[in-house]
């Protein structure tokens, strides 16, 4: 299976950089092809926790290529951040290519996520603040600052002075309101607070990033070629997915959504492939539901359930620190997802977090408002607002299932819920996660071979 893509099938957070980290073991490269550091993917080795935001989870592989694919957001600043501090935990990065043609998020993007959201007041996304919306607008515009501008001093200031003329009137907007904070925090106004943002001074940025780009040269690389070469030779290339298919800007849960597009059809633009390089998709999706952020989630549980789920699933964003919501697995929304990404497999995590729970419950049609019975994903964001979920109930199970390794292992109930939701989303479960250790894991069927070439 050389191409083989790794898709949140939920609204992220899943464990995709878990299985990442499975599977890269038997790939020749790991790439990321969208998102940003809004991703915040996290592998747990003999005990010792790796969180990702813009690195592939391949990178503790120190044999495979990880990239950072053209589709990608990058802040350089947080780049730099996670290679050093990889450094310091004794990581080789040296294997890390970068596209020349990643768009960076620079720090007006990051002030300008800032600014929308607070303008939006109620109506906000709980975006991440990181600056991905206005970077990937940026690119839209044109006016998009790329890994390769940062290795032209004149070409680097040109194109910034370009990309911030017109932001002046927001962030001025955004000056104002903080200067409002600060009078309404009983501050006063103060020299500092009315000072320009010495972030937003051209030179200052200018320079800031030519030093970026003296770091960043020797991983900058033909990313696109990278994959082809290794696919050509046979060998397996991982295209790791950030967020998830309902937070696509296409078809997730519009406006609730990132910027980006997650789903598996996306591994080819953000990377450089061909569809025919594409072989196999396996989407990722905890045994239940969790959703950081604002935006509709129709399982979603507002009592001691979720409670259990939220404490034993430890459900709190990894890159923001957020109390993720909590909720029922949704049937509907997965299979969805199975369809819009073609997923060839599936894998289950988290299934661990379950036990003790009692009576599983899983979301198998909608109702509307009106009473309509739906068992298909609303395209129409007022009746998906509107949904009641209908579940189905199964027996659930009580023992300790962590140090489970084997199907067979498993209580009988932990195994026909896994059936279950198999048949309802006609795919094959290929892998269950049963704690958040790299060996906490069953394959069902064979484990894949994904040799290197
Ligand atoms: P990602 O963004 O999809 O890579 O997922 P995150 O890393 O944001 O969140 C998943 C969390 O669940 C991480 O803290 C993982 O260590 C943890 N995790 C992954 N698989 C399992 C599992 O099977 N059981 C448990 N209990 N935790 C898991
Ligand atoms: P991983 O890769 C969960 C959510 C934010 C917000 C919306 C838009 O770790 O699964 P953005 O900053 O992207 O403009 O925010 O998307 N969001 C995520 N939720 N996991 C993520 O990534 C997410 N990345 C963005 O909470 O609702
Ligand atoms: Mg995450």
């Amino acid at each position: 299976m050389p191409g083989l893509v790794i898709v949140g099938a939920q609204w992220g957070d899943e464990g995709k950089g878990k299985v990442t980290d499975l599977l890269a073991e038997g790939a020749d490269a790991i790439v990321r092809f969208q998102g940003g550091n809004n991703a915040g993917h996290t592998i747990v080795r003999d005990g010792e926790e790796f969180k990702f935001h813009l690195i592939p989870s391949g990178i503790l592989h120190a044999d495979k290529a990880c990239v950072i694919g053209n589709g990608v957001v990058l802040d350089p600043h947080v780049l730099l951040g996670e290679i050093d501090g990889l450094k310091r935990r004794g990581v080789d990065v040296g294997n890390l290519r970068i596209s020349s043609n990643a768009h960076l998020i620079m720090p007006y993007h990051v002030l300008l996520d800032t600014a929308g959201e607070v303008k939006l007041g109620k109506l906000s996304i709980g975006t991440t603040r990181r600056g991905i919306g206005p970077c990937y607008a940026d690119k839209a515009l044109r006016l998009g600052i790329r890994v390769q501008d940062l290795l032209d001093e004149k070409i680097l200031r040109t194109k910034i002075r370009a990309a911030l003329e017109p932001k002046q009137q927001a962030l001025r907007e955004l000056g104002v309101q903080r200067r409002k904070l600060r009078r309404e925090g009983g501050e006063g106004p103060d020299a500092i607070a009315d000072a320009p943002d010495p972030r937003l001074d051209l030179h200052t940025m200018t320079e800031e990033h030519v030093s970026f780009g003296h770091r960043l040269e020797p991983h900058i690389a033909d990313t696109p070629r990278l994959c082809w070469e290794a696919l050509d030779k046979g060998g397996t290339v991982l295209f790791e997915g950030a967020q998830a298919t309902l937070l696509d800007l296409d078809h997730g849960t519009y406006p609730f959504v990132t910027s980006s597009n997650p789903i598996a059809g996306a591994a080819c633009v953000g990377a450089g492939v061909a569809p025919t390089d594409i072989d196999e998709v396996w989407g990722v999706a905890k045994a239940y539901a969790t959703r950081v952020g604002a935006g509709p989630f129709p399982t979603e549980l507002d009592d001691d359930t979720g409670r259990h789920l939220l404490e034993r699933g430890h459900e709190f964003g990894t890159t923001t620190g957020r109390e993720r919501r909590c909720g029922w697995m949704d049937l509907i929304a997965l299979r969805y997802a199975v369809r819009l990404n073609g997923m060839t497999a599936l894998t289950i995590t988290k299934l661990d977090v379950l036990s003790g729970i009692g009576t599983l419950r899983v979301a198998v049609r909608y109702r509307s408002r009106e009473g309509a019975v739906l068992d298909r994903f609303p395209y129409h964001q007022s009746i998906l607002h509107g949904v009641e979920p209908e579940y189905e109930e199964l027996p659930g199970f009580d023992a300790d299932i962590s140090g489970c390794r084997t199907a067979a292992d498993l209580p009988n109930e932990a195994r026909a819920y896994l059936d279950f939701i198999s048949e309802f989303a006609g795919v094959p479960i290929r892998l269950v996660g049963v704690g958040p250790g790299r060996d906490q894991v069953i394959w069902i069927g064979d484990e894949p071979d994904l040799r290197a070439a």
